[in-house]
């Protein structure tokens, strides 16, 4: 792999669309971020699919790939994602996924690093160790069984989003304060990178 995949979370966009419901994002230092979340009794309730659009539309203006309820201040298990096609393994990329009560398993010990950021943690980026591959099994809005083999940038979202629900944020992970960065400097070194090799 070449230079930090920095694409893969980018930067903070500022809210543009009148009318949306854009909930505030919790930051580090925020409690609700340290604390387990409860599991949810019944995801087709009518606060669920508030809680759920919310979260869509907020993450949309943000602009990133997933989103944990405990982010919105709900210590709730739900998490959402999704991958553009260019971000996913097979080129196919991730529909928007909704997630009640989601667990996950490693399929093999084989681990990968690589940079992520968080919305609850802006402007910074760490190197963090994942599984390569995993099973993950959740309920989707319609209350229907989701259960996916997943590898790669779909494997990291979502275990960076679950992690969210078990009050562990990425930077638990980091091994060393060498593998933390400000975003803006890795873009830097990215932008310089490409210059060196033109
Ligand atoms: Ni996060």
């Amino acid at each position: 792999m070449g230079s930090p995949c920095l694409a893969l979370y980018p930067e903070i966009r500022a809210a543009h669309i009148i009318g949306m419901t854009v909930r505030e994002i919790t930051l580090l230092g925020n409690p609700i971020l340290f604390g387990p979340a409860a599991p949810v009794a019944d995801p087709c309730r009518a606060e669920m699919v508030e809680l759920v659009t919310d979260m869509q539309e907020t993450l949309a203006v943000a602009g990133g790939i997933g989103l944990a309820a405990p982010q919105l201040g709900v210590a709730l298990q739900v998490m959402i994602f999704h991958l553009p096609p260019a971000r996913s393994a097979d080129g196919q990329g991730v529909p928007l996924t909704t997630l009640f009560n989601p667990s996950l398993e490693p399929l093999s010990d084989e681990v990968v690093e690589a940079y992520e950021a968080c919305l609850s943690v802006p402007g910074l980026a760490g190197l963090v160790p994942r599984w390569r591959y995993i099973r993950y099994r959740g309920w989707g809005m319609d209350g229907q069984l989701i259960e996916r083999e997943v590898e790669g940038m779909h494997a990291r979202v979502v275990q960076h989003e679950y992690d969210h629900l078990i009050g562990l944020l990425y930077l638990s992970h980091v091994k060393e304060w060498s593998n933390l960065a400000m975003t803006a400097e890795l873009h830097r070194q990215a932008v310089c990178g490409q210059k060196d090799r033109s």
